[in-house]
């Protein structure tokens, strides 16, 4: 901490630096308020430590020059003088101190200054990353199909319209519903999360709606479930597609009605939320086939929103390639060789996998230039097995051939990653394990791994 002593009784000012000086502190003095103020104009303190009376620029000027420097500011008052130090700390001084001190009080006064300041940087990093974070939370992207998913977002957000958000895994399903909430009139409210595929669903109803004292075993007191904390805001549904027959009932009666009960209650409560929905499943032939509720279905569907496979829409991967780096510290640009690699590959694991590509390529490449050797896309990934020493147990062949084959390349090196721990592979391809489990059993995987 750099530190400027600023009072007209010099032998005191160079007093006082010494004992900062031998505390480990940098301090410069200067023995008018002039001079003082100068000092903050030039910039470079952390902290100000000044007298209050001093003719003819007084202490009162030299804190607001501190202030304007963003520097932490300490008046020091003669005895009798407390009224004018209260002025200065409502004035923005951080804190005063009454002469005569000792050195040993100084300095554990400026101690909980440092913190103070600490504190305030530590605030003033987070509203940064906050406001990022809405920078970040803005869907990325030129191509005309993610314009038109945008199109419909715009138009159907202001609206009360159930929404429907339909995509493979990794699209932008979540940001999609996010960006519905965000420019919805409930924006203000909250956006509440139920992932339908990760709450078991013998927990799911309660998880919902709540419950009441005694409703089971260990229900010691009533719990409001999730549709209550999203009243006034938006409940978004996610993985909808999961659910089971049996509860398909339930939440059609909660969409139609927006009426429910906590399980063991009795009373039917009531609650405004807009409900936005999303599933990678084709809901529709789910339907058909009689596995998902046909009136549950068109319920939902009021307002369906595909948001495109990535491999459909390769002109977005500039610039989402672009952002996903910037937000990781990489403000480059990506050499020409490495887009065309990247616009080369189908990404069955859509916006996601091009993240976890990206990330791993920045650890690659040590903090240096992102090159073509560093994108480890499944078909290289095959190639440079043998020396990454995986394990006896890598019985898939790798061939760039249709989807079914590059998802499971994925899912098998994800597998291996995570030393065949599925819920630690999931969550590395950015699914539930129930989608995963899924995923094994459709690509005929679920024998060949433990
Ligand atoms: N257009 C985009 N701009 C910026 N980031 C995006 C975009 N689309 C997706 N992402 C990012 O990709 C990741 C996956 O997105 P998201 O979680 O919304 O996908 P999803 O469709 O819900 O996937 P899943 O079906 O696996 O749940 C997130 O980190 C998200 O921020
Ligand atoms: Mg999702």
């Amino acid at each position: 901490m750099r530190i400027l002593v600023v009072d007209d009784e010099e032998r005191f000012a160079r007093l006082t630096a010494e004992h900062l000086k031998a505390a480990g502190y940098e301090a410069e003095v200067r023995t008018s308020g002039a001079e003082g103020v100068a000092a903050l104009e030039a910039g470079g303190f952390d902290a100000v430590l000044t007298d209050l009376k001093m003719l003819p620029v007084d202490g009162m000027a030299v804190l607001e020059a501190g202030i304007a420097a963003g520097a932490g500011v300490m008046m020091m008052t003669a005895y009798g003088d407390v009224q004018t130090a209260v002025d200065a700390m409502r004035r923005g001084a951080a804190d005063f101190i009454t002469k005569p001190f000792d050195s040993a009080q100084l300095l554990a006064r400026l101690e909980r200054l440092d913190e103070q300041l600490q504190l305030r940087r530590e605030n003033f990093a987070l509203r940064r990353e906050l406001a990022a974070g809405e920078r970040l939370g803005a869907m990325v992207g030129s191509s005309p199909a993610l314009k038109e998913v945008q199109e419909l977002v715009a138009r159907v957000a202001p609206s009360e319209a159930t929404v429907l958000v339909l995509g493979e895994s990794g699209t932008g399903k979540e940001l999609v519903a996010r960006e519905i909430h965000r420019r919805s009139r409930r924006a203000d409210r909250p956006f509440v999360v139920v992932h339908a595929a990760a709450v078991p669903e013998s927990l799911l109803e309660s998880e919902l709606f709540g419950y009441e004292k005694g409703a089971f075993t260990g229900a010691a007191a009533r719990k409001a479930g999730r549709v209550e904390s999203a009243d006034g805001g938006t409940l978004f549904l996610d993985e909808i597609g999961e659910i089971s027959g049996a509860f398909q009932v339930k939440l059609l009666r909660f969409l139609q009605e927006r009426t429910f009960n906590r399980v063991g209650g009795t009373a039917t409560l009531k609650v405004d939320t807009r409900i936005v929905a999303a599933t990678n499943r084709d809901l529709q032939a789910e339907a058909r086939a009689g596995r998902f509720r046909e009136d549950l279905y068109y319920r939902l569907s009021v307002f369906p929103i595909t948001v495109p496979p990535l491999r459909e829409r390769k002109a977005d991967i500039r610039p989402l390639a672009a952002h996903v780096l910037r937000r990781l510290g990489y403000g480059r640009e990506l050499p020409a060789p490495v887009l065309e690699l990247l616009r080369g590959h189908d990404w069955p694991g859509n916006v996601r996998e091009l993240e976890n590509v990206l990330e791993r390529a920045l650890i690659l490449s040590g903090g240096g230039d992102i090159g073509t050797e560093h994108i480890q896309l499944p078909e290289r990934a095959a190639g440079a097995r043998d020396m990454t020493r995986v394990g006896p147990r890598n019985g898939i062949v790798s061939q760039a051939g249709s989807l079914a084959d590059a998802e499971r390349e994925l899912v098998a090196d994800a597998l291996r990653r995570a030393g065949g721990n599925k819920s630690k592979a999931a969550r590395s391809l950015g699914i539930t394990r129930r989608v995963l489990y899924n995923k094994l059993h459709k690509l005929g995987m679920d024998g060949d791994e433990d």
